[in-house]
């Protein structure tokens, strides 16, 4: 089923942003995954969403798991949304009385034989309480059942409780007045993301979402160093970036024809990429250019600041881009060069 498809279907029920949604469909259609554990679903917004990328192959499935106690609770209910959007032959749900950590000793139970327990899932998103005793628990117990290779995706990572007793006194059943002063101010899911996951000898590649409540983690049997390291994923900057740099290049160039159509003679600053590419517009109106590193350049256009500002011109261009204020600064209060006759490439 098409992303668009979905949304409109489970358009406005929480509790997934769209844009983690989206996330979530394109991860699992592009990264083949098949079996899927969710851990707390809700009104099951974020099932509907993975069970349309599974549709999307025609096979996978989900095991999407929570209380017994809310089973009447989340109006429309997971079951009515897989219903209505025609997905349910992709889930199963499992309703607990004690927790998703049940549920999950009952999986390993259930996979294990002579003395191994299998690895079964390919994603695993855990979704429910927040709290350090049920999650932190949860991840190890998750990590006996994820393949490797497989993804681990926590929400909530700043959530806590002080934030959410602003509203209630309990969440999830658990008792804010019953927990200490550090409990409720530390962000539960953090600790468990950065304490446990990132120091986990297998988990690497970990990706924090920049809604500052997603992150996730790759288990793995390869522990180089490198892949340590944290990435930010930004998944509006990523659509976007594509389109802002054309907007900025189309820019630079219409303000270098409208350079070329004034008839002068530049000198340019700096020989870096605008630098060239003004050299391979606009050859006839560069008179030279001014780098700093002009010693280690086999070409005879490219001089030191001195040599350069006494060729023969009538602007300057600055083309190193992030650092005209301090160029200008040095060309009218060092060289005493005229304000007028320095032109910047303005680029939105
Ligand atoms: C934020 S909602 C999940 C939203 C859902 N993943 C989505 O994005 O559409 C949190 C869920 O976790 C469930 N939950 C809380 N504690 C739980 C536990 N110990 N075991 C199972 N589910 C739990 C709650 O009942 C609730 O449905």
């Amino acid at each position: 089923m098409q992303f668009k498809e979905v949304e409109k279907m489970v358009d406005g029920i929480p509790y997934i942003s769209k844009t983690n949604a989206y996330f979530l469909y394109d991860f699992i259609i592009k990264n083949n995954i098949q079996n899927v554990l969710e851990l707390g679903i809700a009104h099951g917004t974020a099932t509907c969403y993975m069970a349309a990328a599974l549709d999307e192959g025609g096979r996978g499935h989900i095991d999407a798991v929570d209380l017994l106690s809310v089973k009447d609770h989340f109006k429309p209910s997971a079951q009515e949304q897989l219903c209505k959007t025609g997905l349910e032959k992709y889930v199963s749900i499992y309703r607990m009385k004690t927790g998703y950590n049940w549920f999950l000793h009952d999986e390993i139970l259930r996979n294990t034989s002579d003395g191994a327990c299998r690895q079964k899932y390919d994603l695993c998103v855990i979704d429910g309480p927040k709290n350090w005793t049920i999650d932190s628990s949860a991840f190890f117990l998750v990590d006996k059942l994820l393949k490797n290779g497989g993804y681990i995706i926590f929400d909530d990572l700043n959530w806590t409780y002080a934030d959410a007793n602003k509203k209630r006194e309990t969440t999830d059943g658990i008792a804010h007045k019953d927990l200490s002063e550090d409990e409720l101010l530390r962000p539960h899911i953090r600790d468990i993301f950065e304490f446990l996951v990132m120091q986990h000898p297998n988990y690497s590649h970990f990706t924090f979402f920049s809604d500052n409540q997603w992150a996730m983690a790759q288990k793995t049997d390869e522990q180089e160093i490198y892949k340590k390291k944290a990435v930010v994923y930004d998944p509006i900057f990523d659509l976007n970036k594509k389109y802002f740099f054309a907007k900025s290049f189309s820019h630079l160039l219409e303000k270098i024809e409208d350079l070329q159509k004034e008839n002068k003679r530049y000198l340019v600053y700096g020989f870096g990429s605008v630098g060239k590419l003004l050299w391979s517009l606009m050859p006839n109106s560069i008179v030279g250019f001014i780098d700093q590193n002009f010693q280690n350049i086999c070409d005879g256009m490219v001089y030191g600041m001195k040599q350069g500002l006494a060729l023969e011109y009538d602007l300057i261009i600055v083309s190193v881009l992030g650092r005209e204020e301090q160029i200008c600064q040095e060309l009218i209060e060092r060289h005493q060069i005229d304000k007028k006759k320095i032109v910047i490439l303005e680029i939105e």
